[in-house]
Parts: structure tokens; sequence; C-alpha cells
């Protein structure tokens, strides 16, 4: 060939991070919006499913992600930016790790063996720390039941990887923490969204799982699983035992093993209890999604894992394939590995005054920032049960033209107060917007009141 031709490949394109693509690109003063044309470039991704080619236009308008909103920073602004719009509870160093967790990982350091390479499923000493940490859960787990990974994200990855072919289907929750749909149409499967009803705290909407069982059964598409998120982002909300136990009936019914990314779990307000869906499964295979990103307010360090919990034994056939996937890459750092025992024994030891305290600082910034946009006209508060996130709706028609949808109000609240938060639509949650409350109360506060100021000034003037 006489000249180069190198091209991204169509796995590549069709790997589409929404929230990544705003808050990198914001940080970084770049913006370019994602091209819905990169979605028809991409479709060929999945033609060479043989007999789903037919269904392609159909698989398309359900899985793909729409172009998220488009966010441009201001520059010289007069005010100084508030940055409500990445889950990282560490933006603001008002939560800091608890003293423990650090000196856990400088005593990691000083020992043998932690600069080196180790075993792929994870350090065996930190696997059978989770498995002990995670044994509140209700379920006896055992070392080989955990599986370490470079925070949950990778800890999705692999189990999805695991289970779905291109062309299966997966059903993940809508509004939803966007990876999932990110990881689906990377490995070239089907993201079958799954409503959550905003009336309902966000409760699962169960028919809507139904139908979207039976029209994949209809299409000749194989559902290999579900995913959900409890305590969620970007909702809040908290599954009661008894919605869990109807959730139990639809996986019995179909078959169906569950990912539960309970990365919040625990992180709970106002006496709600917190139910692990593994102390309720019987026989039906579950990969609890868990790790120290967000509880233990360490995200950058990149520590997630798998606790499988098969008390029916139907995941030991595929055991060994999920091994293998963890030898690609190995996951985690050694050296946190090491720390992970010494981590969780001081919130083994001392649980209740950890989540006390954790919690009780997260519900008091969440009720300033709920309080207070609840009595702004044209917006409504959907309380939050726990994790960081509180979902705003907007009454659209409240506001002047140039507010047409959640994105244009998140553009113009970033250009006019410097204030940052995520447009729904990036959750698939249409006129809304996402808030995430781990910021110092007089940040909450002050927000609250430019906010506000903008919500009068951008209000229609009633003739
Ligand atoms: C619901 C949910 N799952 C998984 C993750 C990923 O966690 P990690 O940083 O450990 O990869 C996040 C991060 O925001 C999340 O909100």
């Amino acid at each position: 060939m006489s000249t180069w031709e190198i091209k991204a490949s169509k796995c590549s394109i069709a790997t589409i991070n929404p929230i990544r693509n705003i808050v990198d690109k914001v940080c970084l003063y770049i913006y370019t919006y994602i091209n819905p044309f990169l979605f028809v470039i991409g479709a060929p991704y999945w033609t060479f499913l043989g007999h789903f080619i037919t269904k392609l236009p159909q698989i398309l308008t359900n899985s793909s992600t729409s172009p998220p909103s488009q966010i441009k920073r201001p520059e010289n602004h007069a005010l100084p930016i508030i940055d409500l719009a990445l889950g990282d509870p560490s933006v603001f160093g008002n939560l800091q790790p608890h003293p423990s967790t650090l000196q856990a990982v400088t005593d990691a350091m000083q020992r043998p063996r932690t600069q080196g390479y180790t075993n792929s499923l994870g350090v065996p000493e930190a696997r059978q720390a989770i498995a002990k940490f995670m044994q509140r859960d209700g379920v006896e787990y055992a070392m080989n039941d955990i599986i370490v990974a470079s925070g949950a994200s990778q800890a999705i990855l692999l189990v999805m990887q695991l289970l779905c072919n291109p062309g299966d289907a997966f059903l993940i929750p809508s509004p939803g923490f966007p990876l999932y749909e990110t990881i689906l149409c990377h490995l070239g499967a089907i993201p079958l969204k799954y409503d959550l009803d905003s009336e309902k705290s966000w409760e699962i909407n169960y028919s809507s799982v139904e139908a979207l069982i039976v029209k994949a059964k209809e299409d000749g598409i194989n559902v290999k699983g579900m995913l959900i998120n409890n305590p969620g982002n970007p909702t809040g909300s908290n599954y009661s035992k008894e919605h869990l136990l109807e959730l139990k009936e639809v996986l019995q019914k179909h078959k169906l093993p569950l990912i539960a990314d309970e990365i919040y779990g625990y992180m709970l307000f106002d006496k709600q209890t917190f139910t692990p869906f593994a102390s309720i499964c019987d026989d039906i295979p579950v990969f609890t999604i868990s790790g120290l990103a967000k509880q233990f307010l360490v995200p950058g360090w990149r520590i997630g894992w798998i606790a499988i919990c098969d008390r029916g034994g139907y995941v030991k056939a595929i055991y060994q394939q999920l091994v293998s996937l963890t030898q690609v890459i190995l996951g985690a750092s050694t050296v946190i590995q090491h720390a992970i025992p010494d981590i969780l024994k001081y919130v083994i030891d001392n649980s209740d005054e950890y989540y006390t305290k954790l919690n009780s600082i997260l519900e008091k910034q969440a009720t300033i920032i709920t309080d207070k946009l609840s009595q702004i006209n044209g917006l409504t508060c959907i309380q939050p049960q726990g994790a960081m996130y509180l979902m705003v709706k907007i009454d659209i028609d409240q506001f002047v033209d140039e507010i047409d949808n959640d994105s244009t109000f998140s553009q113009l609240l970033l250009t006019d107060q410097n204030c940052m938060v995520l447009p729904g639509s990036c959750f698939k949650a249409h006129n809304m917007v996402r808030i995430v409350f781990c910021a110092p109360e007089e940040k909450m506060v002050e927000f609250a009141k430019r906010i506000e100021h903008f919500c009068d000034k951008y209000r229609r003037k009633v003739e």
C-alpha cells in the first residue's frame, strides 16, 4: 500500500462514555461533542452478528447512546467554579479517608513483596479480607468467591465480558450509570434499558423488564442477565426488601443471573436499611460489585471487586473463563491490595461509627441542597435516600426559550453562574439534572443561591 491508512477499530468507535466525554473535556477547556455520525459508522460493528443484521436499526435505536449534551466551560468567569458534576467524593477535601485507610497504605509500602506482580485474581490476603468484610451482607463468602479488579468499573466489565457474546442482550437501568451501556456497546452486546419510576422513588418498573425480555425473545435475541444499581447513581434511591423480593421472582422466572452493583451499599440516610441482593437470592447467581471508591472515599486508588454468590453452583462451570479474563490485564495496584486487610479491618471493627459519621455528613449536605432547591419555582427535587446524588426535575415550560432541555439548562447555568451539574440526558433522564452533594455545606449553600438567582433570571416573565 502506498499511503498510510490507520483507522480506528469498530470496537473503539462503539465505545463511548458520555460522562467522561463531558467532564474530561470541560476540565481541559477543550470542547468537541460526540458526533452522532459515529454511531452510524459504528453500526457495522454489529453487522457481523449475521442474523441480527435485519434487526440492526431497531437494536440501534434501543441501544445507542444519544449524543450527550454539549458543555462548554466559560473562560475568566467572575465567580469561582462550583463543580457538582463529578461523582468523586475526594474533590473538595471535606470528605477525607479515615486515618486508618491512609495508614494501611503507608504500612503496606514498607512490606516486602508489595512492588511485584500478583495473582490475577488479586492478592490472597486481600481476597480473604474482602470475603470476611462482605459477610456483613449475610452471605458466607470464601476467598475464591472474591476477585479484585481495577475499580468497580473493571469488575463490571469482567462479568459482562464473561456473560455476553456480541449480539446478546443485557438488562440495565434507565436512568442509570452510563458505563453499563458503554461496556455493553464495547462488547458488541445490546443494552436493554428497563425503566426506573421517578414517581416511586426510582423503583424498578417490572412491567418494562418483562416487556423487554418478551420483545428480545420474539426477536431471537438472548438476554444474558440483568444489572441493578442499589443504592443508585444517578437516582440516590434505595430499594426495600419487598421490592427486591419481586426482582427475585423475575430472575427466577427467566433464569437470569444478576449483577448487583452495590458500590454505594450502606451509604444511606434517614433510617433507611440496605438489603444486599445476595442476602435474599436463594439459588440465583449473583455477582455483587463493590469497592473502595465511594465508601472509603478513595476512587483514585482503583480498587473494586466481584463477590460471587452461587448457591446453585451454576457459575462453577464458567469460573475458569472468568479467571482467564482477569489474566488479560492484571487488575488493581499490588501495594493498595496489600493495604486492604487493614483498611477493611478498621471498618469491620467500627462499622456503626464509620458509617454513621460518613452518612451523617452526606445526609446533611443532601438536606441543605434538597431543601433549598425545593423552594425554587420550576425545580422539583426527588428526595435522595442514599449514595451521593440528587436528581432535580426541571419544568422547562417555566423558563425562557433559550432553556429548552436539561442540556441547555446545564450549559447556561455554567455560563451564567459558573456552576456545573450533569444534564440528566447523560443518564437518559431527560429534563432533569444530577447534582453531586459531596461538597462542604458552605459550597452547597452558595450553589443553591446561585441556582436560585439563575432560575429567577431565566424564568419566563408572566405578561
Ligand atoms: C454506580 C457506579 N458503579 C460503578 C462505578 C465505578 O466505580 P470505580 O471508580 O470503582 O470504578 C461508579 C462510579 O462512579 C458508579 O457510580
